[in-house]
């Protein structure tokens, strides 16, 4: 079933193995513009295979960087780039998706490679000044400044913007980053959102900008595209957003046009999580059977045994391929072998087929 083809709105996706959203710091200069790499990096994953791939997390304002080395959607002039690459992937096979992202409070902090140090990067040293829901930190990051009640109420406007310009640069699915702890996540959590205005509080109040963002991208994004929602489906603790919040905010989502989750979980607090293989599908799975919901299922999933199981089982509707695809980025055709199945490989390649023993 792994590569059996999905329908989604208008989209057709030739199968269930999907690259997950991974940041590659690799813009260079600050200005959010795609380069090679980018090209490189994705294209090389579209000819292996992968059905849907999904860009890094792109910002939606130059302060809602995660780091100066993000891609950005925040101005007209980041789309071209990206349109390149776009249609160099598409012409590969692949479905292309866009994660629109702001970091708020855990912006501005220094590239993850080695040879960067940890932490936020300072302001005079390039860096930029960071937003939260309030002025409360990450732990061992800079402190942010509170964004007032207007601040917020921009905020969809800002999304829906950067949907129209991924529009634009041909992308296929949008897809809004509410895990891991950044800005739309913030503002989900009772550990991180402290507010007590409309944008806080309770349920409906700490829900509320994530709501406004899916309705200003839905007025602006192509009726026959999908929308994707990733979500931290558990913060991990007991006082924090919990599954049930998750499956909760999922019933609201949905009739606002989301068409599938994006199953993660974590992120917004420094604690121990029990990693192992697989260790987040249970989530996609008691979401896609509490809500009926589609989810693609992360984290750890590096078998295409595991792979097709999951799928098969109906636990979710795809899975997404991350650091193994950083190794491997043919991941797929490989899979096709393990699992006997025949896929055409990317023209040029065809004599490395990797072909079963006769
Ligand atoms: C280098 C790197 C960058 C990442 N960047 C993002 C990102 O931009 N957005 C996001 O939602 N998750 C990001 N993640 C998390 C992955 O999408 C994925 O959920 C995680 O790596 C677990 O899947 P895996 O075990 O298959 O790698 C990143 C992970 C890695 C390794």
């Amino acid at each position: 079933m792994l590569f059996d083809p999905i329908q989604i709105r208008g989209q057709e996706i030739r199968n269930r193995i999907w690259l997950p959203p991974m940041c590659q710091y690799q813009v260079e200069g600050g200005d959010g513009r795609a380069g090679d790499w980018h090209l490189v990096h994705y294209g090389a994953r579209a000819a292996g295979g992968f059905g849907l791939i999904v860009v890094e997390a792109t910002a939606v304002a130059a302060q809602g960087r995660i780091t100066v080395g993000d891609l950005g959607l925040w101005e007209d002039g980041q789309i071209d780039r990206l349109a390149r690459l776009v249609d160099f992937s598409q012409r590969r096979g692949s479905t292309m998706a866009v994660q629109l992202a702001h970091a708020g409070r855990k912006g501005s902090v220094w590239p993850d490679l080695p040879q960067f140090p940890r932490g936020s990067q300072p302001v005079d040293q390039g860096g930029h000044t960071t937003w939260g829901p309030t002025a409360e930190p990450f732990p061992g990051l800079a402190a942010p400044r509170s964004l007032s009640a207007e601040q917020v109420a921009a905020l969809p406007d800002q999304f829906a913007q950067a949907a129209r310009r991924a529009d634009l640069a041909g992308f296929d699915v949008v897809e809004l980053h509410a895990a891991h702890g950044y800005l739309l996540h913030q503002f989900l959590s009772p550990l991180s959102n402290g507010r007590q205005d409309q944008w806080g509080g309770d349920f409906e109040g700490r829900t509320r900008l994530l709501r406004q963002v899916v309705e200003s991208v839905r007025r602006v994004w192509p009726e026959r595209k999908p929308v994707f929602v990733r979500l931290s489906a558990t913060e991990w603790t007991d006082d924090g957003w919990s599954l049930d919040d998750t499956i909760a905010l999922v019933e609201r989502l949905t009739p606002l046009g989301v068409d599938l989750i994006d199953v993660s979980t974590g992120g917004n607090l420094i604690t121990r999580i029990p990693t192992a293989p697989g260790y987040q599908v249970r989530f996609a799975s008691q979401i896609k059977r509490a809500t009926g919901a589609l989810t693609a299922a992360v984290g750890l999933i590096t078998e295409p045994a595991q792979a097709e199981q999951i799928v098969q089982s109906g636990q979710a509707d795809a899975v997404l391929i991350g650091r193994a695809a950083l190794r491997e980025p043919a991941w797929p055709e490989r899979a096709a072998l393990d699992l006997g199945v025949d896929t055409p490989m990317a023209p040029p390649y065809h004599r490395g087929a990797l072909r079963r023993p006769a």
